[in-house]
Formats: structure tokens, sequence, C-alpha cells
């Protein structure tokens, strides 16, 4: 059974609706086709119980983002320290200072300086800062956490750099935001019980790790930081739930039979029924769901640490470890809902290949509307654009757009408002690719020569207080 076909609202039916044991959200693909994701009674929680709840506090417009002034006008006559400075230390450091991801600082005047024809460029083609949804504000408004430049931030760079770099009085410069501090107040201390060497025979290597968070009772992941032990080869991490028996034993089969640690996996974790409870890039340094929402992790159940290796560098052996932090309750239960069309089927040798589908949200299963606070896109590596749209009588209400996708750079991103959906909404889902190394027709599946066209959305039946 695909209720996936019929939209998310089946998954949320088997969380708010149905209560325990509606069945078969497939997942999709990040979490394979498969029966039974319990997500629990949701429906329980209403916001009249806020206060007796140990709800998470943390607020996110604060968290983790540091902030220069950057003027929302182009400037004339820019400067390194008083005008591009600002700009790299709130988008480009975090991943562009020394321990991090980037292939090269951008902390000081000269760093910018040698770089700055190519900094052009990527900034002006939007394919830095790695953000794969579209944040311009076309298509929603996302939380200050999903990094962006804003048009007159690029035109600063583009003047800056024609006009010979001019470095400016360097006391003008803002100081380096510090490195943040991290998920300090983390509950549940995951590693992926090994230093794992990866596979340098190959580019990437797709690892995954099994992990007990030690949780003997039903608890709520209300954030989340990824520490990579290796910076230099951890590419991206997601943690999946194991919400079954079935779904552990699976993946404990497939650890077995593996000689080396943990095991092979590309899409996900390859067992029915696993959902991402956490997706990392690199950069991101503590995800906050929306205030007084988290997504349940069953007491008892292990979860799947899946960590992709990029190796163009060579390999280097890495521990990486993940911080969780949960509640007892949260006021509204969040859902990462898949969202797929019927079928992908992509025809070789074109350049632009195309999975699309309307599919028609029913009932809502009785919710007069559901909550849309988020979304995490997902295609493999042929994949280059993804879009899905709310259709309303004769409105269309854009609710994710990638117009450059790309494998390496997954996560969650949070809107700063939440987008209603209601009952008899339509939703569409377009998914581009390029098929012109591919001899054979490409067709959903986990592997690297599969394709997918999904988008998570964290949703939730209730407005969560904020
Ligand atoms: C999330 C981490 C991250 C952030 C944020 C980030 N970069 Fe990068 N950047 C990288 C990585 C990693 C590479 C290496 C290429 C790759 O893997 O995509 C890179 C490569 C580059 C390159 C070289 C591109 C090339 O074609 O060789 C430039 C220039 C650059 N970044 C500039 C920036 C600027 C300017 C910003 C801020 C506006 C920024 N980056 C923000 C991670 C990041």
């Amino acid at each position: 059974m695909r209720l996936v076909q019929l939209g998310w609202v089946c998954a949320l039916l088997a969380a708010g609706c149905g209560g325990k044991g509606v069945s078969a959200v497939d997942a999709g693909g990040l979490g394979d086709t498969g029966p039974a994701v319990d997500a629990g009674a949701v429906g329980d929680a209403g916001a009249a119980d806020a206060a007796a709840v140990d709800v998470p506090s943390a607020d996110v417009s604060s968290a983790d983002v540091p902030s220069a002034d950057v003027p929302a006008q182009p400037v004339a006559s820019p400067t390194w320290a008083e005008h591009v400075a600002p700009i790299l230390y709130n988008t480009c450091v975090g991943c562009h200072r020394a321990g991090e991801i980037g292939p090269f600082p951008l902390v000081s005047y000269e760093d910018a300086r040698n770089v700055a024809p190519l900094m052009r460029r990527v900034t002006a083609e939007r394919s830095m800062p790695p953000t794969v949804v579209n944040a311009t504000g076309a298509c929603q408004n996302y939380r200050s956490d999903v990094r962006r430049l804003t048009d007159a931030e690029i035109a600063t760079i583009g003047r800056w750099v024609e006009q010979g770099t001019p470095q400016g009085d360097p006391r003008r410069a803002p100081p380096l935001p510090p490195s943040p501090s991290g998920l300090t107040e983390a509950d549940v201390r995951l590693d992926i019980g090994t230093t794992y060497m990866p596979n340098a025979s190959r580019t990437d290597d797709y690892r995954c790790f099994i992990a007990d968070p030690g949780i003997t009772e039903d608890r709520y992941v209300t954030a989340f930081e990824v520490i990579p032990g290796e910076p230099r080869v951890v590419h991206h991490v997601i943690v999946y739930s194991l919400p079954n028996a079935t779904a552990q034993q699976a993946a404990e089969r497939q650890d077995a039979q593996d000689t080396t640690p943990g095991y092979e996996c590309f899409g996900g974790p390859g067992v029915d029924g696993s959902m991402p409870l956490a997706i990392w890039a690199p950069g991101g340094v503590v995800t906050r769901f929306p205030r007084n929402t988290g997504l349940l992790a069953n007491a008892g159940r292990k979860v799947v640490i899946q960590v992709h290796y990029n190796l163009a560098g060579g390999s280097l052996p890495d521990r990486t470890r993940v911080n969780l932090l949960t509640a007892r309750a949260v006021t509204a239960q969040g859902f990462l809902v898949p969202y797929r069309p019927d079928r992908v089927e992509l025809p070789p040798r074109m350049t632009e290949a195309v999975a699309s589908d309307v599919l028609d949200l029913g009932n809502l299963q009785g919710l007069p509307q559901v909550f849309v606070y988020g979304v995490a896109p997902h295609m493999h590596t042929l994949g280059r654009t993804l879009r899905v749209d709310v259709l309303r009588n004769d409105e269309r209400h854009c609710l994710v757009d990638v117009p450059r996708w790309d494998f390496h750079w997954q996560q969650i991103a949070f809107y700063d408002q939440p987008f209603t959906v209601r009952r008899g909404d339509r939703v569409s889902i377009r998914c581009s690719y390029d098929t012109t190394s591919r001899s054979a027709v490409t067709r959903w599946g986990e592997g690297t020569q599969d394709e997918m066209c999904l988008n998570y959305f964290y949703i939730t039946p209730f407005r969560a207080p904020n």
C-alpha cells in the first residue's frame, strides 16, 4: 500500500486522527517503502496542556545565527571591512573557517581577496551558500537559520570585486563570530560506535551505523546537532528511526552481514518504516524544531546514523557524534511526512526528464487544516529541480522550490511562519532530471542508480503556541 501516493494526509491519519497502528506510511526511499509508522496519538496534547509539559524553550531566531549588520541596499563603493566582511561572517564562515568543511577560509581580508572573482561568480549564481531551497522570498519565507544572500548582498560582493577589492579600514570590520557553543542541554548523546575509516576506493561512501539512544519511554526530539568527527570527509548525516522490532532486526541483520563497521546504505537505511529524525548538512550547527513541537522517538528503539563520506580529498578516520534534545511531551507533535508522485520513470538521454503528479488531499481525515512548518526535498544525483505547490481554487501557493538540486546539501528548511493547508486543497509536485548519462530507463528506488522525487513536510495537526 502506498498511502503516500494519496498524500501525506494519510500519514497524518496514522498520526493525528487514527491513533496507534494505522498502517503504512510509505516513506518512499529516504526511509524506504513499508508499513507501519506508528505515529502514536498526537491528538492528546492540546494547546491547553501547554503548561503541563516540558516543552523546548530555546528561541530559534536567536539560536546559532550570528548577526552582523547587513544593509538592505547594495553599497555603491563597498570595502571589505565595512561591507563584505559582515556578509561573509553572517553567511559563509560557518563553513569557511579553520576546521570546517569549506576548502579555504573566508575570515581575513587576504582570504577574501584571494578568491574574489570566484566568490563573485558563486554568489551571483547562488551556488554559495549551498542552500538548495529557493529562500529569496519567492516561495515561502524561511527562518533565519536557512542561509541565504539577498540580492543587495550579492550586488555588494559583485561591486567590491569589480572595484578592485578595496580593504577599507580593518578596524571597522566586525568581530569574527565565535564558534557556536552547540546543544549544551542535550540529553541523548550518540555516536557511530567506532572510529570508521571510510572506503577510499570510491569518491562517496554511504555508511549506516546503528546506535542506541537508551530511551525508555516515548520522547520527542525537539533539537539536534551533529558533530562530525572529521569535518573534511563527513558530507552529510541523517538519523533514522527504527520504529518497530521488524525494522530494527532488518537493520541489525545488514549490520551483521557487513564485515566492516556499520553497513553500506545509499538513499536511506534500507529498512521498512523508518523515518528521519534529524537531517544535517555541513555548517549546520544546532537545528531546533519549531517551538513546542518535536518528532517522536520510540521507547526502547535504536536509531540508524547514516553518514555520507565524501572522499574526493582522500580518506580520514571519523567518529561522528549526534546529540539530541528530547522532551517528555510537546503541545503539537511534528511529523516528517513524505510526499511524492505516483510514478518515477525517466527516459534516458534527456536533458530534462520529468516526474510529476497532482494529488488530492481528500478531506484531511476530518481535520479542517494542517500546518506546514518546513520542507526537506530529496532526489538522487540526476535531480535538477523540484517544486511543490498547493492548488486552491484559482490560487497557487508554492511550498518548496528547488531551482538547482545538489544531492550533497540536504537539510530541513523551516519557514518563518507555518503555511496552512486546508481541506480540499490539491497539491502538485514536479521534479526534473538530467538523464543524458543514462542508457536505460531510471526508476524509483534506493540505489545510487535509482531516482526519487520526494519532499518531506514537517507538519503538525495543531498550530503550536510560540
Ligand atoms: C554549508 C557550508 C558552506 C557555506 C555556508 C558556504 N560554503 Fe562555500 N564551499 C563549501 C564547500 C564544502 C565548498 C567546496 C565545494 C563543494 O563541496 O561544493 C565550497 C566552495 C566555495 C567556493 C569555491 C567554488 C569553486 O567552484 O571552486 C567559493 C568561492 C565559496 N565556497 C564561497 C562561499 C561564500 C562566498 C559563501 C557565503 C556567501 C559560502 N561559500 C558559504 C561550503 C560552504
